[in-house]
Order: structure tokens, then C-alpha cells, then sequence
């Protein structure tokens, strides 16, 4: 199979001597990557400090995350991490009267889950769709739980556990129909899954840097519709929430307008400065492209895992799942340091293995990776 991005290997130096197929938790390093932490940290040791600096890579960031999403840069915050987004959503949002339900599933990210479940003394009651590995049904589950007490649908677009893909558009619709909100985790999908908040009609929409979007921890963006925003006042704030920032005022409180209402603290610099090295790398390949190769590397991995008889918990057919092709073995996080050994970086998650490539991977390393999961635990 014919690899469209080979010329991108050498930016990844790991992957000279070892598979790194682990993007459902940590991409690999780029040299781009290494060159924007340098850069920081060359900037702090030459000038001690400059805020003007700082706050360009936070908005190059920011405009780069934007592109990516077909969104505006004023429709995005920067914050901690996505389950920060989503308490500053829920700290937003009311559960009142008839309409106090959270709709979310068995299998999205349990921070997520606990930050809704932590709405429950304001009146949020948590409606777990029950969903399944491997289903293709999810999506229909969770349009089918929305009805008119419905306050808010939480979805994971892409799993984290078995990599299946929720259709947001549809999901968001069944919300809208009943005069609800949706929140999307884009946290597995970003940078792997075309994502555009404009024609899939997105509400708000979170995700971190470090997976698929190649970066490290520590920075994620919340997407917020313009309109929405404008309603929201989050009662999680600080500074950077404010219409000037740099106004000192501490005796007045006002919000800025559009996502930015949702920024709180001084946003992580170096991790924006990372971010923005790792997007601009994935925006000048295009996610499409990338999103088309990833399905026929889970082609290639759900071939190969049938052909050794292994057992598969994510979706039968590439287009139901993302990059994560996940195969169920018992004694997981051993495996994983086993595979290390055996030049494969892959991901344990409770009793599975997680194979997770990027566009930097060939189906040698994905077929390579299965064959040696096999020898191990056979
Ligand atoms: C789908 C998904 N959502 C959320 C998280 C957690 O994000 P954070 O640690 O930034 O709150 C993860 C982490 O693995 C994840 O996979």
C-alpha cells in the first residue's frame, strides 16, 4: 500500500528505530514540535520575559485550531484541559424546571461523565445511553434518548476505548429538535477527522493537543457557536475571561465577548507555542487527507486482526470507527510494556490494546504491530 505522506517520516526522528502508533494517548515528536519548545525556551533565557510573544503564539494557536474546525478565532477559548471546557460549559448552562437532563453514553470519557455527574446538586440529572464496543448503533441510541427534558448531549466523537465514531451533525440535530445544546469531546477525532462546525452545525465543541493534534498536554480549545456564547455566563473564570484583561479592575466583572468569556487564567504558552507548531504541520497536509489514509490504514488493521484471529472491540467496517483499532487482551498494560520492548508504541486501556497511527505511519508498522501482539500473547 502506497504511503502518501512518507515524506513526513523524517520529521518524526522515533520512528527510525521504533513503530509509535499510540495517537489515542500521545502522537510522536516532531522535529517542528522540538523546534517551537526550544524557541520558548530560548525567548525566556534571551529576554527574561515577553508577554508580547506569549500572547502571539496563544492567538497563532488559536487561529490555527480555528482553521482546522472551519471556525473563527474569536470562537474559540484556550484553556487547561477539555475537562476544564466542560466544567465552564456546565457552570454556564442551567438545569431548571422540565428541562434538567445531561445525554451522554456509557462510553464517553469518564471525566467528562463525572464533570456532568458533578451538576447533579444543581438539579443535572446524568442519562447514560448504554452503549456498546464495536456498535454502530450509538449514534441512533443517543438521538433516540433526546427528548424535552433534555438540557444538554455530551458526545465523544470519536471513542476513546474502541475509536467509534459518533455523527455529531446528527446527534446535534436531535438536540436542536428538542431545544437542546450538544457539547462534542472532539478529543479523539481532532486532527485525525475532518471537523468542520459550520456545516455539521456544532453548539461547542472541546479538544487537548495531545493526541492526534501531535502536541502535549496542558492546552486544549473550546469551540463555541457565536450566538450561544453571547447567552453563556460562565461562572468559572479569571483575567483572560475579561474584555480587556490587562485593565486591572478588580471591582468590576464583565465577559468578554464570543468564546473568549470562556478563557480563565494565563493560558499555557508553551503549550500553545506547541500546538501551533504540530496544527500548522497537520492543516498544510489537510485533515481530509489524512482522515482518508487513516481509514485505509483501519482497513489494513481490521484485515490483519481477523486474519490472526484476534479479538476486535472496535466497529467491524472502517468508516464506523477512527485511527484506534482496538483488540481485546487480557492482561493489557503488561502487553504494552512487552510491545515497547519490541519496538511498538501502542496504548493499554483497561483490557485492551490500542493500535493508533497517524499519517505518519505505514501499514507495515500497523500489520507489524498486530503480528507482534499476537506472538506475545499466544
Ligand atoms: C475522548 C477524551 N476526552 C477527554 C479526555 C481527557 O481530557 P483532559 O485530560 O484534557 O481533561 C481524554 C483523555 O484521554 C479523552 O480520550
Amino acid at each position: 500500500m502506497k504511503h502518501p505522506f512518507s515524506s513526513y517520516r523524517k520529521l518524526f526522528p522515533i520512528l527510525e528505530r521504533t513503530a509509535q502508533l499510540s495517537s489515542c494517548s500521545q502522537s510522536a515528536l516532531s522535529l517542528p514540535v522540538r523546534g517551537a519548545i526550544d524557541d520558548y525556551l530560548e525567548v525566556w533565557l534571551q529576554r527574561g520575559a515577553d508577554w508580547g510573544y506569549w500572547m502571539e503564539q496563544v492567538e497563532l494557536a488559536r487561529a490555527e485550531f480555528a482553521r482546522m474546525i472551519n471556525a473563527k478565532p474569536d470562537d474559540v477559548a484556550v484553556l487547561g484541559s477539555v475537562s476544564d471546557a466542560a466544567s465552564s460549559i456546565a457552570s454556564a448552562l442551567t438545569f431548571e424546571g422540565d428541562r434538567r437532563e445531561i445525554v451522554t453514553t456509557t462510553l464517553d470519557f469518564p471525566s467528562l461523565c463525572h464533570v456532568w455527574l458533578a451538576q447533579q446538586p444543581r438539579g443535572a440529572k446524568v442519562r447514560f445511553v448504554q452503549a456498546e464496543a464495536g456498535s454502530t448503533r450509538t449514534t441512533a441510541q443517543i438521538a433516540e434518548a433526546v427528548d424535552a427534558r433534555t438540557a444538554l448531549v455530551s458526545v465523544s466523537q470519536a471513542c476513546y476505548y474502541d475509536g467509534q465514531i459518533i455523527d455529531i451533525a446528527t446527534t446535534g440535530r436531535a438536540a436542536r429538535e428538542q431545544g437542546a445544546v450538544q457539547f462534542v469531546d472532539a478529543y479523539q477525532s481532532a486532527g485525525s477527522i475532518a471537523i468542520d462546525v459550520r456545516a455539521q452545525e456544532v453548539d461547542m465543541l472541546a479538544t487537548g493537543a495531545q493526541k492526534y493534534l501531535l502536541g502535549i498536554p496542558g492546552i486544549a480549545f473550546l469551540y463555541v457557536r457565536p450566538e450561544l456564547a453571547q447567552r453563556l455566563t460562565p461562572k468559572v473564570t479569571g483575567w483572560f475571561g475579561r474584555v480587556n484583561p490587562f485593565s486591572f479592575d478588580p471591582e468590576h466583572l464583565d465577559f468578554a465577548d464570543g468564546a473568549a468569556r470562556f478563557n480563565t487564567g494565563t493560558p499555557p504558552m508553551m503549550c500553545a507555542s506547541v500546538a501551533r507548531a504540530s496544527m500548522s504541520l497537520l492543516n498544510e497536509i489537510g485533515i481530509p487527507s489524512i482522515e482518508a489514509y487513516l481509514a485505509e490504514l483501519s482497513a489494513v488493521a481490521l484485515e490483519e486482526a481477523a486474519r490472526l484471529g484476534l479479538s476486535v472491540a472496535s466497529p467491524a467496517t472502517p468508516a464506523a470507527k477512527g485511527a484506534n483499532t482496538a483488540i481485546r487482551i487480557p492482561n493489557a498494560a503488561e502487553v504494552e510494556a512487552r510491545m515497547l520492548q519490541s519496538g511498538y508504541v501502542v496504548s493499554a486501556r483497561n483490557d485492551v490494546i490500542r493500535v493508533a497511527p497517524h499519517f505518519y505511519n505505514t501499514a507495515d508498522e500497523v500489520v507489524g504491530a498486530l503480528r507482534e501482539l499476537t506472538r506475545l500473547t499466544q
